[in-house]
């Protein structure tokens, strides 16, 4: 995927399988690896994270992400250089798929709420675009 064609409209919510229990013990959600378009190698998540606080505030060249919102509920704000959207999650059992080359900032963090993400590949700093300056240039290129 080219980091210069990719707009905000590839983000797409992902509803995950939900079994609710018939005797009533609550719920059980499970992802495979056909419910994410990526193998998934790494998993890590976010909490304690203050009302004030925010997440995020960069873009990635080469990796996919899947967050979910596993307690409580967040915004996503999304940039493709052109175009902004902002997506809240606060459902457990819908996750967000975020494509290479998009900026995102999480912000609004209930209290106790958990952000758990599936990633496409290990930790590589060199993957990241930290400035939205340097963000804008991938995409004008
Ligand atoms: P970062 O991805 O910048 O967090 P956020 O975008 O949520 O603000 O990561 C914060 C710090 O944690 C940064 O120093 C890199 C480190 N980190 C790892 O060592 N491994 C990881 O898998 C992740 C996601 C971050």
């Amino acid at each position: 995927m080219k980091l210069k064609t990719t707009t905000v409209d590839t983000v797409s919510i992902i509803e995950i399988p939900k079994i609710t229990d018939k005797k009533g013990r609550g719920n059980l959600s499970v992802i495979e690896n056909d419910c994410v378009p990526f193998d998934i190698k790494r998993v890590y998540y976010l909490y304690d994270v203050p009302s004030d606080a925010y997440r995020g505030g960069h873009a990635h060249k080469a990796l996919y992400q899947f967050l979910i919102p596993l307690s409580g509920s967040f915004d996503v704000i999304l940039k493709d250089g052109e175009n902004t959207k902002k997506v809240s999650l606060n459902k457990p059992n819908k996750g967000l798929m975020i494509v290479p080359g998009i900026w995102r900032e999480l912000e609004n963090f209930s209290s106790g709420a958990v952000c758990l993400v599936l990633a496409s590949e290990v930790y590589d700093e060199n993957d990241y675009i930290r400035s939205y300056n340097d963000f804008k240039l991938f995409k004008s290129r």
